[in-house]
Formats: C-alpha cells, structure tokens, sequence
C-alpha cells in the first residue's frame, strides 16, 4: 500500500516549542516570512520552563555598578573560556533589551521597592542579576511568548515529532517526521528551518529533562551533514531532588541558593567552605560563623561558596557523598528554613515550598531538603555561527541548547533563558532572511522522503520477536549515568562506547506491536536510536579531551591543560561513522580580551580556576 503523507510548505519552518523556538518563530513571522512552529509535545511544554530561578541581564536594577562588559566577562570565566566570545558578547549586551521586551509584552516580574524588574542572586554572577518570577521564571518566559506568538498568525503543529531533515546537495529543504496522535506521515518543505529541540538529557538516570528531550535535533543536524561541538560538556545541575526515588532529580532551584539557601553535610558542616578556589580564600583561619560573613559581605560583593559555578558545586556534592559524608539517601543537606522565616521562603520560593511538601512531604520552612546533581543541561551541540545562528549547513539554523559556543566549557545559571531570548531572535532574524533570499522553492527530493518513512514505520514492520525499547533507555541511561557522569575516566568511557555500539545493534531490532495511534513503544524506538548518536558523540569527545575543564572532568586528566583551552572538539559524519578533529576557537578581540582580566588566555595558564575578583577586596 502506497504510504500517504501529510504535506505543508512555509518560508520557515521551527522546529522545537520552548524559549528559542518561540522566539524565532515570533522573529521569523515579524519579518513576513511564513512560519510553523513544530513540536513534540503539547505547546508550552518544554525544558524552558525547568529555569526556574531567572533570566540573567545586566538590567543594573539592583547593582548600579553592573554592565554588559562584567556579564561577559562571567560568563566567559564560567565557561572556562572556551566559549564562542562573539556570542558570549552579543548575549551579555542584547539580554537586557530582551527582558525588557518580555515585559512589554506582559511577563510579570518581581519588584524592586522602586518598581523596577528585582534580580537576584546566582552562581558565579558578579552581581545580582536575574530577572525573575518567584521560582517560575521559565513559566513564565514560556507563558509570555506562547500568548504573544499566538497573535501573530504563526501555525502551531504540536505532538509532531520530526525525524529527518532534508537536503538538496548541501542545502536544507524541509524536513520530515510524523503525528505522535495518529501515527500520520507528515513532510514539511521549507527554505529555511530552524532547530530549538534542546538537549539529550534523557540519556542519563538522573536528570531534570523530561520525555522530550532526546537529542532528535542534534542527530538530524549531524546527519544532515552540520558540525557539533565539545559534546563532551555536559551540565550536572547541583541540585535535583534524591527522594522519593520516583522523583529523584527533579530541579531545586538554584534560586534557593540564591537567595539564601545553604549546602550542609551529613556532619552539619557547610562543606562548600572547603571547595573554595585559592583565589577566592580568604587565607587567614576562620570559625564557619566568621567565614560566613566574610564570604557573603555584600557590602563588598563578596559571594558565598555556595554560590560558586555549577560545575564546582556539583563535583563538591560528588566528592562528599563519595567520602561518606551524605545525608540519607545519596545527596546532602540543602537548608534554607535556619537561614530564612516561612514567609520569605513561601513567598520567594513557591514551587519549591510545593515541590517538596506535595512530593517528598518536607516543609522545606522546617527541615533542609535532601539534593544531588542531576544532569540538567548540554553545553555542547551545533556548531553555530555568533550573528545569524547559521549552521554549517545552508538554511539550517540554530538557537537554544540544541546550539553549542555561547556558554563554553559551563553554563550559569540564568544564562540560558537570556541565551534563548538573543539567539531564538537571533535565528528567527537569519532564518527570514535566507527564506527572502530563495527565489524559488527547491522541491523536496521524494527518494529522501520514502527513506526516511521507511525509518519512521521500520519498528513495526520487523519479524515478530524483537527487542524492547524500554528496557534498552533503561540499559543506555545506566552505562551514562555510570560511565559519562560528573567524574570521567577512559576506562569508563570505552566501556559506554562499547555499550552504546551493542545497544544500537539491538536498537535496530526493536520491535513494536498495535497500531500507529499513540503508541509510546514506536516513540521510544525512534528517539532512542536518536540518544544513541549523540551519547556516542559525548563519549568520543571526552575521551578526546585529555584535560578536565567546566563540565567534563577526567580523573585521569585532572588538571586544566592550556593547550586545550583553545580548542573545540568537533563531531562529523563521515560516511556513515562519527569522525572527530579539534579546531582552534578564534581568539577575542583586544578590547573584549582586556575585559577577561586575569583570566586572559595568557594568564590563564598561570591560573586557570574560577577567579573571583571580590577576593581581591
Ligand atoms: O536553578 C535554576 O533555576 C535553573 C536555572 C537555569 O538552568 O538557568
């Protein structure tokens, strides 16, 4: 029986439904371009909304002292400098005039007593500077945007997952992929598409992503022919929850740390005191009532330990639990009901008062919380270019955590939704004007369409007995949670590798049983040969990266290697298998390298940790 397909043209074609895909598509139909919007679940569902604590912007609301020069130069010192500096300047200097964009178009931040936009404090931000909503900021952020897209005669396609793009010699023509409510095939021609599908957090035990989140944009980006980069970075979030197992790593924001939270073992020591770097100490011996007013002297912007990036908090938590020194069940103490009254917690801290009532029955006003890393967010991805947010292939874009340069080696926290409102634009801008710059449609080419049905109905049409897509998610999650965690080494590494090789083989076995009509089983077989690629991807740049720095840390390699510091590893397709080079990152520009201080590359090798220049006070 000849397959029937579902077709639709547009000028752009988003694929991906969170903050950068919203954006673009808002960007991409402003300029009049025609536009979808496609995603895999239901319109206003996605990982944006796990950024809960903010939307990092040098609004200057709270710090007069605060610019778009200092965010820079954070967040190249959390990425350990081996962000994009283009796209980490574009970012710091565009994120204020996005949030105030937000605004206009209703986002109802919290206030200052004047009535400004309040912000507050997050790891390793110099100054208080994101922008929030109680703990619900990405809520909101996604609220605003969906509210204001809808008006703007963008077509919404939900629950329609997309599995292939489409080329034409090295050009994008559209893209493929089916309705998860009916099972129906569905090509979309394009001349221009963008990708805003996240990360591939799925692929590990422990993680604040959920279901969507399976890598389906960068494996298509790859096959399509596209670059990636550092895959090996990879975010661990400091603070999931650990209990009740049914919940364990669901986010606890950053923001209860922000605001006062602290991290505590299971001996009652605030342990982050030990993990401070040699720059930030203060070298002179202190009581921990004496080191806390130290550290957190606002008067002098001093930050507390606590607050230290994300990559230092998580391996600090790591390091306790291994040493024995953790709470109950696997985690350590986060306690903000000692630091805080019930009102404050209550009225700054919302979903995480619920959270942890309605899930773990904790009165977080009472009793600490139980916490430990839970794997949160992709630094690696796409390899973009800083401006326009092309791809290496023409008319593919993208934006948001399917992108990889912005953030480096570690991403801050609230730089992901500034992230997603700069470069969504970004893209939406870059995407409409390659649309405008096609003078004619090029046709999408049929061959590639009956292929790639024939990958999207393959799980059905297998001999009776096959393998099980739930158990091997459950087998992938195991070996990268085991092997590619918060601490590497290659032994651990080889193993994955090995793994994900057997577990492809039996992948391609899977086989699905009933109808096409809401069929989990089919889901799960397709999107995990996607979180296969791009684990392979992860474990081949980290073996490849012989150094520990930002979010990869090597037992092995411990030490930040300044050789490494100025270089992406790069992923391609080749003929089928992933082939793996390191290209040189471009260097900034005088006047951007001044403002790294310190932390210059140069000096760098001197003293690549985290520097924090309250220490100098
Ligand atoms: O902790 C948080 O609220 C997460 C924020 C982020 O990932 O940017």
């Amino acid at each position: 029986m000849t397959e029937t397909i579902d077709r639709h043209e547009y000028d752009v074609v988003v694929i991906g439904a969170g903050g950068a895909g919203i954006r673009a598509a808002i960007e991409a139909s402003a300029q009049g371009a025609r536009t979808a919007l496609v995603c895999k679940s239901l319109f206003g569902k996605a990982h944006t909304v796990m950024a809960e604590g903010g939307i990092a912007a040098a609004l200057r609301n709270v710090w007069k002292e605060d610019s778009w020069e200092v965010h820079f130069r954070d967040t190249m010192r959390g990425g350990k400098l081996l962000n994009n500096w283009r796209m980490a300047q574009l970012h710091a200097q565009e994120a204020p005039d996005r949030v105030l964009e937000l605004e206009e178009w209703g986002a109802l931040f919290d206030r200052t007593e004047d009535g400004l936009i309040l912000q507050r404090d997050f790891g390793g931000h110099r100054y208080a500077r994101l922008a929030h909503v109680g703990d619900r900021t990405g809520l909101e952020m996604i609220r605003t945007l969906q509210n204001h897209a809808v008006h703007k005669g963008i077509d919404v396609h939900m629950e329609c997952t997309i599995r292939r793009l489409l080329t034409d010699g090295d050009a994008v023509t559209g893209c493929t992929g089916y309705w998860r409510g009916t099972g129906q095939l569905v090509a979309f021609g394009a001349k221009a598409i963008v990708l805003a599908t996240g990360g591939f957090g799925k692929a590990w035990k422990i993680t604040s992503n959920s279901w969507e989140y399976t890598g389906d944009g960068i494996a298509m980006a790859l096959d399509a022919g596209a670059d990636l980069i550092d895959m090996e970075m990879t975010q661990f979030h400091p603070t999931g929850m650990v209990w009740p197992p049914s919940v364990r790593g669901i986010l606890v924001t950053e923001g209860v740390r922000g605001d006062g939270g602290t991290l505590v073992n299971s001996l009652g020591r605030r342990f982050m005191f030990d993990y401070i770097p040699d720059f930030f100490r203060k070298d002179t011996a202190l009581t921990e009532d004496e080191a806390d007013r130290w550290y957190t002297d606002k008067a002098n912007n001093r930050r507390t330990p606590d607050l230290l990036p994300r990559d230092e908090v998580a391996r600090a938590i790591n390091a306790e639990v291994k040493a024995g020194r953790g709470s109950p069940h696997g985690g350590v103490f986060l306690d903000i009901a000692s630091r805080r009254d019930a009102d404050y917690i209550r009225r700054r801290l919302p979903s995480m008062y619920h959270q942890f009532k309605e899930l773990a029955d904790v009165d977080i006003t009472a009793s600490a919380m139980e916490v430990g890393p839970t794997l949160h967010y992709l630094m690696g991805g796409v390899r973009v270019e800083a401006d326009t947010a092309a791809t290496t292939v023409p008319g593919l874009f993208a934006a948001g955590e399917v992108a990889a340069g912005m953030h480096g080696a570690n991403r801050l926290g609230g730089n992901s939704l500034s992230d997603l409102l700069v470069f969504g634009r970004r893209a939406g801008l870059g995407a409409a004007a390659h649309a405008a710059s096609q003078r004619s449609w090029r046709r999408p080419d049929e061959a590639q369409v009956a292929l790639s049905t024939r990958e999207i109905l393959a799980p059905f049409e297998r001999p009776e007995v096959g393998e099980d897509p739930y158990q091997l998610h459950g087998l992938l999650q195991r070996t990268m949670q085991a092997n590619a965690g918060i601490i590497r080494t290659e032994d651990e590494l080889t193993r994955v590798l090995a793994d994900i090789g057997k577990l492809r083989a039996r992948a391609l076995k899977v086989r699905v049983s009933g109808g096409r009509t809401y069929n989990p089983a089919w889901h799960l077989a397709l999107d995990l040969l996607s979180m296969l690629t791009c684990a392979e991807a992860t474990a081949l740049a980290a073996l490849r990266r012989t150094e520990s720095r930002g979010g990869h840390t090597r037992s092995d390699f411990p030490a930040t290697d300044l050789a490494w510091g100025s270089k992406n590893v790069v992923t391609r397709r080749r003929d089928g298998v992933l082939v793996l080079t390191d290209e040189p990152i471009p260097a900034p520009p005088d006047d951007l390298h001044r403002l790294l201080g310190d932390d210059a590359p140069e000096q760098a090798r001197v003293e690549p940790e985290l520097v924090i220049e309250a220490a100098r006070s």
